[in-house]
């Protein structure tokens, strides 16, 4: 039930807990399309505690944990400035970074409710917004779309080594 689960903004003491969850969640979603270099690679520059207190340290970013009932942590998402190759990308534009959930998350409208309080986030703080999203995650595109992303470009996302073909969407603000 999604009233079991509660969203809240990280703080600074949260690092530990988003490198956790950002490395399980990532590797449960994604670990099979990668060579064992090329995931280790990955996770230790993009998931690591120091990773995550950089993203905690910058004012310009922000970043929230899923708990459960438990208060045991089961997802989370991150909003900063875009960092993304987009073609003639808007002037103060933000990103949402990553929106992630652990499996017994999944499915009973968390993702949604996690995303409504990112994107809430980013529209007052930036003009445009931008995600990345796997080109072969087709659930997380109709959830997306669901939310008002329009698909405006294919790139390669780097995992290591590996070239993952990633579309970027753009928030409509129609
Ligand atoms: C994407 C995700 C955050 C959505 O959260 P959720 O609580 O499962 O989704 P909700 O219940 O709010 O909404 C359901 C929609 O989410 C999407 N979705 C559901 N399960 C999903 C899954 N395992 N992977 C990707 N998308 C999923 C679908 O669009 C679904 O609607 P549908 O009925 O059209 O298929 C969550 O499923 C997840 O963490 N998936 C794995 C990681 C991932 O793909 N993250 C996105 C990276 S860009």
């Amino acid at each position: 039930m999604p009233d079991d689960f509660s969203i809240a903004r990280a703080s600074e003491g949260d690092a530990a807990a988003l490198s956790r969850i950002g490395r399980s969640t990532f590797t449960d979603t994604f670990g099979h399309l990668y060579r064992r270099e090329d995931l280790e690679m990955f996770l230790e520059d993009k998931h690591s505690p120091q990773a995550y207190a950089r993203v905690l340290g910058d004012d310009r970013t922000a970043a929230w944990l899923v708990r459960d009932a438990d208060e045991a942590i089961v997802g989370y998402a991150v909003a900063a400035p875009c960092d993304l190759p987009v073609p003639n990308m808007k002037p103060n534009a933000g990103e949402l970074a990553r929106l992630y959930l652990s499996k017994e998350a999944q499915g009973g409208g968390v993702g949604g409710r996690l995303l409504r309080e990112a994107l809430q986030w980013l529209t007052s703080n930036f003009d445009a917004v931008y995600l990345s999203v796997y080109a072969e995650n087709p659930g997380a595109q109709r959830l997306y779309a669901r939310h008002g992303f329009i698909k405006i470009h294919d790139y390669h996302y780097m995992v290591g080594n590996h070239a993952d073909p990633e579309w970027i969407m753009e928030l409509s603000r129609e």
